[in-house]
């Protein structure tokens, strides 16, 4: 059966958060956000946060950034950022936190899974 990969691949990812995103395409997609954000350890802050190890360290957690207090209220009730809240955020952040500073949003699906492998390449 032809279909039969395609539909593995489907539930390995509903399953668990086994992200089919390639690092390499993530690198790229984040162009878009190089102009507000650095992703290097220790890199500065822009416009937006520096994003090293997002992925492993809480929301609007920044010590130096100034959030908007809808994030950072938001950030009291879900502390970490999941791949599943990443992937909403990327989605379109003002549907996840009304009011937030980011206005950017991700579109495509594939994009937003690659931005996300490429998060979890940038960390510890
Ligand atoms: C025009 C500037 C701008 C661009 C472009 C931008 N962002 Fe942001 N981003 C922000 C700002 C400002 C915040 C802080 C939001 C707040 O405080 O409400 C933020 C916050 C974030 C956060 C949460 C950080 C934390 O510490 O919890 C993530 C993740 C993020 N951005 C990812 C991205 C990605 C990925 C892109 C590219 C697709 C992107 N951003 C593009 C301005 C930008």
């Amino acid at each position: 059966m032809k279909t039969l990969p395609i539909a593995t691949l489907v539930c390995l990812f509903a399953s668990q958060s086994a992200f089919a995103g390639d690092i390499a395409k993530g690198k790229k997609a984040f162009k878009k956000c190089a102009s507000c954000h650095s992703i290097k350890d220790g890199g500065k802050n822009k416009s937006g946060p520096n994003l090293y190890d997002i992925l492993n360290r809480g929301i609007a957690t920044n010590e130096k950034f100034k959030y908007s207090k809808k994030l950072v209220s938001f950030a009291n009730e879900n502390p970490q950022w999941t791949t599943e809240l990443m992937g909403a955020w990327l989605e379109n952040s003002q549907k996840l936190v009304k009011g937030s500073k980011m206005r950017v949003k991700v579109k495509k699906e594939a994009d937003r899974e690659n931005l996300i492998a490429y998060f979890q390449s940038m960390g510890q």
